[in-house]
């Protein structure tokens, strides 16, 4: 089984978790890209109705193309289920999210959603946060320079994430810059998110510790549930 497949049978798994009149937060990312691919399948085919609510514009276009009726998360008065990729997830069911740069939204959606989701593929399981991916870091434009250097009190290093196809920096759906951070070791991740956010300037930060309730990992072997 490839990591796409694994990918992909991670989202049918979650697809378990829907039902009719539910507010579906949905995530940002190729695993996220699946699972709403096959929520807007259930639409379409079954009759499903269920409203979604994008974490960044790639959801938000990916659910119209895939006619699910979408909301904006001051038109919700709850979001019961919430569905999204991650880039580590640690034995605690800690993650590292936004590679792809829509952590801020992801994190205001996935905190308030009853129950939160989380899909990967067997390659995003580490024993320790940090092992591969950096910790990226949303921060007002002016202050990313002041941000970079203050992170290296945490014994880290931080870098301007600059974009691919546009000359100059990552600029994120709220006009913010992104420092991906790399440490040396994150001991406590819940202290280390909730520290990181006290730096002025700081937005949000990639560590999502304690939110995630049920893990979905696609592996060789199958799917299997982790769940806190
Ligand atoms: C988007 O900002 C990210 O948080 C993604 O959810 C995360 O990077 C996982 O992406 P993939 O499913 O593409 O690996």
């Amino acid at each position: 089984m490839d990591v796409e497949a694994m990918k992909r049978a991670a989202a049918k798994e979650a697809l378990k978790f829907v039902e009719d009149e539910m507010v579906v937060g949905l995530g940002t990312g190729s695993t996220a890209s699946y699972f709403i691919e096959l929520l807007g399948r259930r639409v379409r085919e079954e009759g499903l109705e269920v409203y979604g609510i994008p974490t960044s514009y790639q959801s938000r276009l990916l659910a119209i193309e895939n006619g699910i009726p979408i909301l904006s998360l001051d038109q919700a008065d709850a979001i019961d289920i919430a569905v999204d990729g991650a880039d580590e997830v640690d034995p605690e069911l800690n993650l590292i999210k936004g590679r792809g740069a829509a952590l801020t939204m992801e994190k205001i959606i996935e905190y308030r959603a009853g129950t939160f989701i989380v899909l990967v593929d067997e390659g995003k399981l580490v024993s320790r946060l940090g092992e591969r991916a950096a910790v990226p870091i949303e921060v007002i434009p002016a202050a990313w320079r002041a941000i970079a250097e203050e992170i290296e009190i945490f014994n880290a290093t931080a870098e301007l994430r600059m974009a691919k196809n546009k000359d100059g920096p990552v600029v994120t759906e709220n006009g913010n810059f992104i420092l991906d951070a790399r440490f040396a070791r994150i001991e406590g991740p819940l202290d280390m998110e909730v520290e990181l956010n006290t730096i002025p300037g700081v937005v949000e930060n990639g560590i999502f510790a304690d939110i995630a309730d049920v893990v979905i990992v696609g592996g060789k072997e199958g799917v299997k549930r982790l769940e806190r």
